[in-house]
């Protein structure tokens, strides 16, 4: 059995060392693609293989059309917008994610850049504090959870909506459920985005929500580029100079807001999840995945169900 390891931004040395080990102690050979830079290196890698492991490495139609052999592919973390779900299916191949494995990284980044954007992105001028701000979450899944955890410590009031939960599950995380999204959109000094990018959330934060927020408002996104409307944040920087934009997904309309300074900020490349921890829970998780669904038919975590 060959499981292939395809990512163009690799993990952290240490992960792959886990994987390779898990995959071995099965008896499987292990295939390492790193920082691949053309389609053709992914269709060559994967033609052969069994299983693959991927990041935000994008699996389409094309590329599972060639890979003959596969039958599980595992993105090593939350989102897999990046795969082609359907294509999949039409091949009997089982999709799956790791949820919750590389939330803490991804928290810990937002807390960061609500306090870089808070102190005036560490230039050394007066700013403001997070403690007693109300933070609004965009969604309570893994992420979401992880960063109310550790909002709490800031002294930050929490509010969050999420339509896919129960009462309780806001009210054992000592979070206020808010029912209506404008309600959040509204009430909070700073949202923080955690939805999943899809057909349903495309452009979902548009101009409307935006200029609900209070005066000062700051908007955290670690989630996709895909769920902001860009039309929207162009428009709110040009009516709104209180507005803060900070994002580990850069818009595509990045350059026209790079003139707004200590109001935008976009890390230069996407590391939410970009720490050696984050690697090693979700790429060790992914790999012993694997092994669960060759060895015992676990599908516990497909997502083309
Ligand atoms: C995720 O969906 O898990 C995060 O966005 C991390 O993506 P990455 O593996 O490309 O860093």
């Amino acid at each position: 059995m060959k499981i292939l390891v395809a990512t163009e931004k690799p993990f952290a040395k240490v992960a792959v060392d886990g994987i390779r080990q898990i995959i071995e102690n099965a008896g499987y050979e292990l295939l390492l693609l790193e920082k691949y830079k053309t389609k053709e290196e992914l269709i060559n890698a994967i033609k052969n293989a069994d299983a693959v492991i991927v990041r935000s490495d994008i699996i389409n139609a094309e590329i599972i059309e060639k890979a003959e052999n596969l039958k599980i592919i595992v993105r090593a973390g939350a989102g897999y917008d990046n795969i082609d779900l359907n294509a999949a299916s039409a091949k009997n191949i089982v999709v799956m994610n790791t949820p919750g494995q590389n939330s803490n990284a991804v928290a810990e980044l937002a807390i960061g850049m609500m306090i870089f954007m808070y102190r005036g992105q560490l230039k050394g001028i007066s700013g403001n504090e997070l403690k007693g701000k109300k933070l609004g979450l965009h969604a309570f899944g893994y992420v979401g959870k992880a960063l109310a955890h550790i909002a709490h410590g800031f002294g930050m009031e929490i509010y969050a909506y999420d339509p896919f939960l129960q009462p309780e599950d806001f009210t054992k995380e000592n979070v206020t459920e808010v029912k209506d999204i404008r309600d959040l959109y509204s009430m909070c000094n700073i949202v923080s985005i955690h939805i999943p990018a899809n057909e349903k959330t495309k452009k979902l934060v548009n101009y409307e929500l935006m200029s609900m927020m209070p005066k000062n408002a700051l908007l955290v996104n670690t989630a996709r580029k895909e769920v902001i409307c860009e039309d929207s944040l162009k428009r709110i920087f040009e009516v709104r100079d209180d507005f803060k934009y900070v994002t580990d997904v850069a818009p595509d309309c990045h350059n026209e807001l790079l003139k707004y300074n200590l109001r935008y900020y976009a890390t230069p490349k996407k590391q939410g999840a970009e720490t050696a921890e984050a690697n090693i829970n979700a790429g060790l998780a992914a790999a012993r995945q694997i092994v669960a669904f060759f060895k015992n038919g676990d599908r516990t975590f497909q997502v083309n169900k």
